[in-house]
């Protein structure tokens, strides 16, 4: 026996060396970790199974069957973050440059159906060129089975993907259809086709960090969720993700321990500015409501006029939609409805309840917006929130005008309370615009138009600029002074905690994509 042993002891040990100690230094110098240090730091000590890892490819062309490394490129298997059971795979970049191939795909689709079956969320640590050209079509084919499982698992169990390297080609469609991406700066990159390939298509001259760093997709494509200046960060990022979202959709997020105090916030009566059209920054009243420190926020760099995220309350997980009167005044647009369908939609797949905070003067005029689908888009925000079944409470802080009113999770689509606090305004258009629609004539052929002006504005202000008019009709359930705004939201959320709706039976709707 012990002589078996110690050949068992040889073909680990070969594994664990992946692509060499050369490769394996080179991915050092480059800032990275290996995929085993990857995964030493994101499972609790000691945790980690490993799966497959004698696993050998089957490629018989250029040369690769005089090439084998145990294990293939990607350590697979499952352990635990803070106690809790998660399902990972990391792909070794020392092997084949993390490249799939068709054992490769079988290990990574074996941890997926594992966890599909018991119910845990899958952690893939992404470093892969993409498909190994060497085997060409069955690693095609291995990707189509990762991406298929994935878009099975999409809504049962949490996915989540972290970045870490060099991703090409089918390396980024997985962690494209999983629930967040998270990126780590300078060292890794994402893009269908890399700089080469775009010079002799398009002739464009770009570096891969401007094609596809994790600036451009934090800020310009949206595709990345979060961002880290390093490893360590990203993957302490992923951990702290995972603590506000269950196991499975059948789940709850477990609650933290949270005894009920004295919960005025008295600086809520004082962080909207005096003149209405000023901007201020809505996470100011995110961190007061929220139980303290636990924001976190995701998608924080893209379409900005719109911030979600998690949090606790009342040692609850919630999730946050929040207009953000500091960039765009808090308009809707087509980026940030994209961004808040997509969240409102995670959160309701697993059974994660939303808070709405409300303030929005409406959606973004223009011809850019309407020519690339502002309609299309804006609706996918209205769908989500009416589609979502978890309890759903908005506070409108401020302003909510026209469509977005509607839009923002209101009383009509299903919210289960609605709050307002006094200065909001709520109304199908502010008052200069209804002013100059519905008193056009009466302005023009007054001899004094801008005091005309003034008066149909004050007058239109005076009527439909509060909470009043929603509250009389039980749009609004209750009108509350801000500082009372954390005890109210905990009570409500604490009402709701038993909710169950269900939807008219059918195959799936048909959101507006
Ligand atoms: C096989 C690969 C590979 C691949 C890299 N390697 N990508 N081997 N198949 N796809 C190998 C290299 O030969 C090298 O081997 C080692 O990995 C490290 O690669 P380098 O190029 O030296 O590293 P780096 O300079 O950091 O560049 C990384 C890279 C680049 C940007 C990922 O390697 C690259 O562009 N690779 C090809 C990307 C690609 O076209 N993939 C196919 C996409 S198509 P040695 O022996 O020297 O260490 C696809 C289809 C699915 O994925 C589409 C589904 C929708």
């Amino acid at each position: 026996m012990d002589k078996q042993i110690e050949v068992l002891k040889t073909k680990l040990a070969q594994a664990n060396l992946g692509g060499g100690q050369k490769r394996i230094d080179d991915q050092h110098m480059k800032g990275k970790l290996t995929a085993r240090e990857r995964l030493g730091l994101l499972l609790d000590e000691g945790s980690f199974e490993e799966i497959g890892q004698l696993v050998e490819h089957r490629g018989r062309d250029f040369g690769i069957d005089k090439e084998i490394y145990p294990g293939d490129g990607v350590v697979t298997g499952y352990g635990t973050i803070h106690g809790r059971m998660v399902y990972v795979f990391s792909q070794d970049f020392t092997v084949f440059g993390g490249s799939l191939s068709e054992t490769h795909a079988e290990k990574i689709c074996k941890i997926m159906d594992l966890a599909m079956k018991n119910g845990a969320p899958v952690i893939g640590l992404n470093d892969s060129g993409g498909a190994r050209i060497q085997e060409g079509v069955v690693s095609l084919g291995g990707y189509a089975d990762i991406f298929y499982r994935n878009t099975i698992a999409s809504g049962v169990i949490p996915q989540i993907s972290a970045i870490m390297g060099p991703c090409a080609g089918g390396a980024v469609y997985s962690p494209a259809i999983t629930d967040f991406i998270a990126m780590v700066e300078q060292t890794s990159y994402m893009f269908v086709t890399g700089p080469n390939v775009v010079k002799t298509v398009t002739h464009e001259d770009v570096t891969s960090e401007e094609l596809g760093g994790a600036t451009a997709h934090a800020t310009k494509s949206g595709v990345t969720h979060l961002t880290y200046a390093n490893e360590v960060e990203c993957i302490n990022g992923l951990k702290r993700l995972l603590s506000y979202v269950p196991q499975n959709c059948d789940e709850l997020t477990p609650c933290l321990p949270y005894t009920p105090g004295d919960e005025t916030r008295k600086a809520l009566d004082s962080i909207i500015p005096p003149n209405p059209n000023q901007p201020y920054d809505i996470r100011e009243i995110i961190a007061e409501i929220a139980d303290t420190d636990t924001f976190f926020e995701v998608h924080k760099d893209y379409a900005e006029n719109i911030v979600v995220g998690f949090a606790r309350l009342g040692g609850r997980s919630i999730g946050i939609v929040a207009n953000q009167p500091a960039v765009l005044a808090g308009v809707l647009d087509i980026n940030s409805s994209k961004k808040g369908a997509r969240f409102v939609r995670f959160c309701d797949c697993f059974n994660i309840p939303l808070l709405t905070i409300v303030d929005v003067p409406g959606f973004l005029p223009g011809t850019d917006q309407e020519w690339h689908g502002i309609i299309t888009n804006g609706a996918k925000l209205l769908y989500a929130f009416s589609e979502a079944t978890v309890p759903k409470i908005t506070v409108i802080v401020r302003k909510a005008y026209g469509g977005a009113y509607d839009v923002m999770n209101s009383k009509h689509i299903g919210a289960d309370m609605n709050y307002a606090w006094p200065n909001a305004e709520i109304a199908v258009v502010g008052a200069k615009g209804a002013a100059e629609i519905i008193f056009r004539k009466e302005i023009s052929s007054s001899p004094d138009p801008n005091a005309k002006l003034k008066e149909v504005m004050d007058s239109y202000a005076e009527n439909f600029a509060h909470p009043y008019k929603a509250a009389a009709r039980g749009f609004i359930d209750e009108v509350i002074e801000p500082s009372q705004t954390r005890t109210k939201l905990i009570r409500a959320f604490k009402m709701t905690e038993n909710k169950a709706v269900s939807l008219p039976r059918k195959k799936h709707g048909n959101i507006p994509l």
